[in-house]
């Protein structure tokens, strides 16, 4: 019987790991620099919380969502995303009562069951983070040159910024008013999904994938122009701090994300390098949610990172290297691979990497391999060596070699690293 991972998720192996690694401690020192604390949050939560929040006449709830009922029958579904999940945390705890801001960030598997093709997966990872309490649109800008902050120390380059205002509870309504006008009497061309949104929320009909509908709204109202003047004014802010602030940006009137929480600024970050999957962040202000879910009127802001789209940009110019050992000890004999079992434990206590034989291999194949998993230095213990007490080592890297006293063996090696 041969098995093989399902559709649409991957195993991440080394050498890609390193990436992720470095990717994942860098978001972290980055994001302590502006006091944002990690969460651990479920990977299962009730479904109601995502019908709730993101939308039912959303992609992902209508068609994404990995739902099933548990032994109790209590209808479970396999987190899409970060926010609601975050929301319902900071509700469930009262963290309201806690000094505000409040800020939050999360790492982990996200399911959606999308169709499967370049950076769209149905197990993906996202670090997203999240601020509660702030109102301002200074908050949005900070979350937003905290990204891009983490963008340049990670040396992801040639991203755009894309910027947009979906407005508020009391300018959306003039707008989905507009859309109906402009949509009605072209309905009957578009596909039956917006049909029914059409109806249920003409908004999510800007976010349809389908060709055709892609054409027909082209020239629909824009969301920019029916924004109120609180609305107005946040948008001017959030870009004047942006301006100030040195982050490239550009207006994106048609940007209305696919999840319904999202008020007034909305992001995403995209590489032309990634295809038809663009986007690698995105995020906004979702200041109704707290609300929705019985908590107190909280405003609040955030984003998420999808993280295989990170590593695909970052692996084309990646020039770093791998992590590989310090140190291969090639041993001729039992006595010598005991030894030589001693001599590594010794460098390990020093802080680095050493890998010793695990017996039989000859000396040739022992190097071979030391070669092959980019060893540094080998050092080779044989009955003469155990005799002199003088063992050979050899920088694998540049050819030189040389002698030295069995416990001196740590001096050859360059300085902790
Ligand atoms: P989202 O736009 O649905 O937003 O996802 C954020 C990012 O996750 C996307 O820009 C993309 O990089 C990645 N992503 C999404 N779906 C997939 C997929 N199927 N395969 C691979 N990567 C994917 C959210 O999830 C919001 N919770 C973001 C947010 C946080 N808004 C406010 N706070």
């Amino acid at each position: 019987m041969k098995y093989s991972a399902l559709k649409g998720v991957q195993d991440i192996l080394p050498p890609d790991i390193y990436i992720w690694q470095k990717i994942e401690d860098t978001a972290k020192g980055v994001f302590k620099l502006y006091g944002f604390q990690e969460i651990r949050i479920p990977i299962i939560e009730s479904t109601d919380i995502f019908i709730r929040s993101i939308g039912d006449t959303t992609d992902i709830v209508e068609k994404e969502m990995y739902t099933f009922l548990d032994k109790a029958k209590r209808s479970i579904t396999l987190r899409p995303e970060g926010t609601a999940p975050a929301v319902r945390c900071y509700v469930e705890h009262h963290l309201y009562n806690l000094p505000t801001p409040q800020k939050f960030y999360y790492l982990g598997p996200m399911f959606r069951y999308e169709r499967p093709q370049k950076g769209r997966f149905r197990q993906f990872y996202q670090i997203g983070v999240e601020a509660f309490g702030i109102s301002q649109p200074s908050i949005d800008a900070e979350v937003i040159i905290m990204l891009k902050r983490f963008f340049d120390i990670i040396g992801l380059n040639g991203v755009n910024f894309e910027i947009n205002s979906i407005g508020c509870d009391k300018c959306r309504p003039d707008y989905k008013n507009s859309l109906l006008k402009f949509f009605e009497g072209r309905l009957e061309d578009f596909c039956p999904d917006c049909q029914r949104r059409y109806i249920k929320n003409p908004l999510r009909i800007l976010d349809c994938k389908v060709e055709k509908c892609i054409e027909l709204r082209s020239g629909a109202p824009l969301v920019t122009e029916y924004l109120c003047s609180e609305c107005k004014w946040h948008f001017d802010e959030l870009i004047s701090y942006l301006k100030r602030l040195k982050v490239p940006y550009s207006l994106n009137p048609n940007l209305v994300r696919g999840l319904d929480y999202y008020t007034r600024t909305t992001f995403e970050v995209t590489s032309e390098h990634l295809g038809a999957q663009k986007a690698v962040a995105a995020g906004g202000r979702y200041d109704r949610l707290v609300e929705d879910f019985g908590g107190p009127s909280t405003p609040a802001t955030g984003f998420a990172i999808g993280l295989e789209r990170l590593v695909a940009l970052l692996k084309e110019t990646w020039s770093e290297g791998y992590p590989a050992p310090k140190v291969f000890i090639a041993t001729i004999g039992k006595e010598a691979e005991v030894e030589g079992i001693r001599i590594a434990e010794d460098i390990r206590s020093h802080g680095l990497w050493a890998e010793a034989n695990y017996g039989g291999a000859s000396l040739k194949s022992q190097l071979r391999k030391a070669d092959r998993i980019g060893a540094e230095i080998a050092l080779i213990i044989g009955e003469n060596e155990l005799r002199s007490g003088m063992i050979q080592w050899k920088n694998l890297k540049n050819g030189q070699q040389g002698r030295i006293g069995i416990d001196e063996a740590i001096n050859i090696l360059s300085p902790l690293s």
